[in-house]
């Protein structure tokens, strides 16, 4: 796919799963429905054998809640050959030390470089969006070896990806957060928990605030703002960051989010998949989620239905803050968006390293026949 072509369908949506995830999820509900139907109308033996069969059903059902594409190349295989992998440009022209795949994420035969002398023998080369796109770096002039796959990388969205007409046939892969990208890495995702009373629900430890929000870049043009302006009538926000009370030095997003029941991730922009660290640093945290992006059935493509509130949920500012307040003084209605922390726990992608080593992962499975 030409990658202007790819980006219109990056902007107007583009291919979709969510009616396929979506269809699971109903599906679920409705075998946990029929369970009740069922028992006044069988005998005792047919009901046994039916109880079974519905929990094995109930068992793949949840197996298959989140889309296994959802998550990043999954990491089985067999032997590689070494695959070199280029990194063109450090991102944002900050340099930061080359992963050890192996070591790291378990991934075999990757050897990674940021030395340009390495162009003719590299399998694939990684650009990011930015400095290409900005001419802080030019494209490599050499005539591209055979079989190299170029693989433009780019983790901002659609609003803030300018330029992407002069890269029309350049590319041969795209990496960004869309799950439909030929190397897909979200921000965060879940992974089903091995030691589910490590992340046992964070009710009671002590949560003395209701509601934080940190924001970098405050710009009144932004949805997210207008909406903070409204709902900030009706409830209280401890605004951090640039544009409000600094970060603690000593402290991080996570480790100041922890003190508060509820945490704003507004999205700068909205667009299909475009979530981002904010929402999985406040699962990290412990405080729910309220979130401004891309509407909820995105979301439940990642997430189980209650792990977050949606402003959509509530037709009005006042009513979200309203039902904040009413999950602070009912623990029990609380507890329902705190439930799925029992399943899973919260993945962080590790920005770049695992986006290197994945691609590297992939390159490799590209070269290698079967
Ligand atoms: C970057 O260089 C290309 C080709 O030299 C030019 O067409 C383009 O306008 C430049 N872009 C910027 C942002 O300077
Ligand atoms: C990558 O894309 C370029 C430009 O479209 C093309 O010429 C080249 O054959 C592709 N390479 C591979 C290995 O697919
Ligand atoms: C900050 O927000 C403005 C308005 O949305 C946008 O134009 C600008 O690119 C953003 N800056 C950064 C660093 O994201």
């Amino acid at each position: 796919m030409e990658l202007t072509q790819w980006a219109t369908q990056w902007i107007t949506g583009g291919r979709s799963t969510f009616h396929r995830a979506g269809k699971r999820l109903s599906l679920c509900r409705c075998k946990t429905f029929r369970v009740t139907v069922l028992r006044t109308s069988c005998s005792w033996v047919c009901f046994t054998a039916l109880v079974c069969a519905l929990f094995l059903l109930l068992g793949v059902c949840l197996l298959n809640l989140f889309d296994p594409g959802l998550q990043p190349f999954p990491l089985t295989g067999v032997e590689p050959r070494d695959v070199t992998l280029l990194l063109w440009t450090h991102p944002f022209g900050r340099y930061r030390r080359l992963p050890d795949c192996e070591a790291r994420f378990g991934i075999h035969g990757c050897v990674l470089t940021d030395d340009r002398s390495m162009y003719p023998v590299a399998d694939a080369i990684i650009m990011h969006h930015r400095e290409v796109t900005t001419n802080a770096t030019a494209l490599p002039s050499d005539p591209r070896p055979r079989g190299q796959k170029w693989i433009w990388m780019n983790f901002e969205s659609p609003s803030h990806t300018h330029g992407l007409r002069r890269f029309e046939g350049l590319f041969n892969l795209t990496m960004t957060y869309r799950a439909d990208s030929d190397i897909f890495l979200p921000y965060g995702y879940l992974v089903t928990s091995l030691h589910p009373h490590v992340n046992a629900p964070h009710t009671r430890p002590r949560r003395p605030h209701l509601l934080a929000w940190v924001i970098s870049n405050w710009s009144e043009s932004q949805a997210r703002v207008a909406y903070y302006r409204r709902l900030v009538n009706y409830v209280d926000v401890d605004v951090f960051g640039r544009a409000g009370v600094p970060l603690p030095e000593d402290s991080t997003v996570v480790r100041t989010v922890r003190r508060y029941l509820f945490y704003l991730a507004l999205e700068n922009s909205q667009h299909t998949d475009y979530i981002t660290e904010k929402l999985w640093n406040s699962l990290l945290a412990g405080a729910v989620p309220v979130v401004f992006g891309p509407p909820r059935e995105n979301y439940e493509r990642f997430l189980p239905h209650d792990a977050f509130i949606h402003v959509n949920d509530f037709p009005s500012p006042r009513l979200l803050a309203q039902y904040l307040m009413l999950l602070r003084r009912s623990p029990a209605l609380l507890q329902r968006h705190l439930a799925w922390r029992r399943s899973y726990s919260v993945h962080l992608t590790a920005f770049w390293a695992e986006h290197y080593c994945t691609a590297c992962r992939v390159a490799w499975a590209m070269s290698t026949p079967g």
